[in-house]
């Protein structure tokens, strides 16, 4: 009997060849795994190309609510955003189809497990360290790191094998998509100086041809987790598709970034993430009331290392399930809900109410009822500056330029 592998299977060039590849050079039946994590893709036919294309099997396994419950949403809970401004689509999805796929081989007994990532990106990174964490003796093929075709040499092959290309004119970039955002790279975005064509962009209208008149969402959340928009209770995978749509209607949510990719390349990326956008802001709005000063500064600090981790490819780590705890744990009163305004490419917050509200407004007003003990302020200046005042009497006075010499040297004046 014939050894078998599953393959995980997008319906493009290179996962299409991958299936007569693996078949010709390693002599194994292919298992082509295609996973929904909120693509629009029509998967009935991504289905019957991979059986066309020499599959034994192609499976289409619905991932969207694992992803939102397991993957986006403790993403948002602690603001991951890679880089301060990437909010991790495709490094999110990666782990859950690493776990579906290892799920899939065990189930099938497959001896491998290959996907069509190239040795250039962070997705081969994410998928194997991923596979290698749920399943270490798994052998893991890469036909597309492999085998050194160039992409008219791949299409080369495809057409030799009888391999359907898309019929439809090869979109001039590449594309990955999830619920949390689409990312798009290659072509003319690859020059950083280049602003991205409008057909960049299908998710996100362009701001100037926005509604010209703001719309207001409000969104609650309990615990942390966004339950509802606009009062309207709804599961999260609806939810979050219902803020891709308002936000991206509004022109919010577009990204152009230069990214330090694992592999050490700097890369040009541009993402739309709507919802992602909008609900980070809106979440980091609730916190801000919610938490002490403390709390969030510490929590900051977790943010970014969450946010390497992820991108790093490091979910399955026993750091994130350590961090995963503290994120879950910070989220006890993050309950309320956040008034959010679009308008023409730009989210504000211009709202926050929650019952475990920080906020006073007897400490806080300037007018009538004002609880705070001003008089205490001057007792607290005393002694808070009092390390300063210290050092300025013992070492700057003494300073021969002065005390003025903690500004910095003067700048020499230009002739
Ligand atoms: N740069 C992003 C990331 O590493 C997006 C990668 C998109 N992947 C792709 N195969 N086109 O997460």
């Amino acid at each position: 009997m014939t050894d078998k592998v599953v393959l995980a299977y997008s319906g493009g060039v290179d996962t299409s060849v991958a299936i007569k590849w693996l078949h010709e050079k390693y002599n194994l039946d292919v298992i082509a795994v295609t996973i929904d994590v909120g693509n629009e893709k029509d998967f009935s036919e991504i289905r019957q190309k991979a059986l066309k294309v020499g599959a034994v099997k192609a499976l289409v396994i619905d991932g969207k609510e694992l992803l939102v419950k397991y993957f986006l949403f403790p993403a948002l809970q602690a603001n991951a955003l890679y880089e301060g401004q990437y909010p991790l689509a495709t490094a999110l999805s990666r782990p859950l189809m690493a776990k579906l796929l290892v799920d899939t081989a065990v189930a099938e007994g497959a001896v491998a497990i290959a996907h069509g990532c190239t040795g250039k990106g962070n997705d081969q990174v994410r998928f194997e360290v991923g596979i290698n964490a749920l399943a270490p003796d798994m052998k893991i093929l890469a036909p597309a790191r492999e085998w050194g075709m160039t992409r008219d040499e791949t299409i080369a092959y495809a057409q030799k094998h009888g391999i359907p290309l898309p019929i439809t004119a090869q979109s001039p970039y590449s594309i990955d998509e999830c619920l949390w955002g689409r990312a798009i790279e290659c072509g003319v975005l690859e020059d950083p100086w280049a602003e991205p064509p409008d057909d960049t962009y299908k998710w996100t209208r362009s701001p100037a041809e926005a509604p010209d008149k703001p719309q207001y969402v409000e969104i609650g959340f309990e615990k942390g987790i966004p339950v509802t928009i606009d009062g309207e209770e709804m599961d999260g995978l609806d939810l979050i598709q219902k803020m891709n749509e308002i936000a991206g209607r509004h022109g919010v949510g577009r990204i152009d970034h230069i990214e330090n990719r694992v592999v050490g390349i700097k890369s040009r990326e541009i993402y739309e993430a709507p919802a992602a956008v909008v609900l980070i802001q809106a979440h980091e709005a609730l916190e801000a009331m919610t938490m002490s000063r403390d709390q969030l500064r510490f929590k900051q600090k977790v943010a970014v290392e969450c946010a390497d981790l992820i991108y790093n490819g490091l979910w399955f780590s026993q750091l994130n399930r350590d961090l995963s705890a503290y994120i879950l744990s910070s989220q006890r009163y993050v309950t309320g809900t956040v008034r959010m305004k679009l308008f023409k490419g730009t989210a504000t917050v211009v709202g926050r109410k929650s019952p475990w509200s920080l906020y006073n407004l007897a400490l806080a007003t300037y007018d009538k009822g004002d609880q705070f003990n001003q008089k205490a302020a001057e007792g607290f200046i005393q002694l808070w500056g009092l390390p300063v005042k210290t050092q300025a009497q013992i070492q700057l006075l003494g300073d021969k330029e002065g005390p003025l010499s903690i500004m910095g040297p003067a700048e020499s004046e230009e002739e």
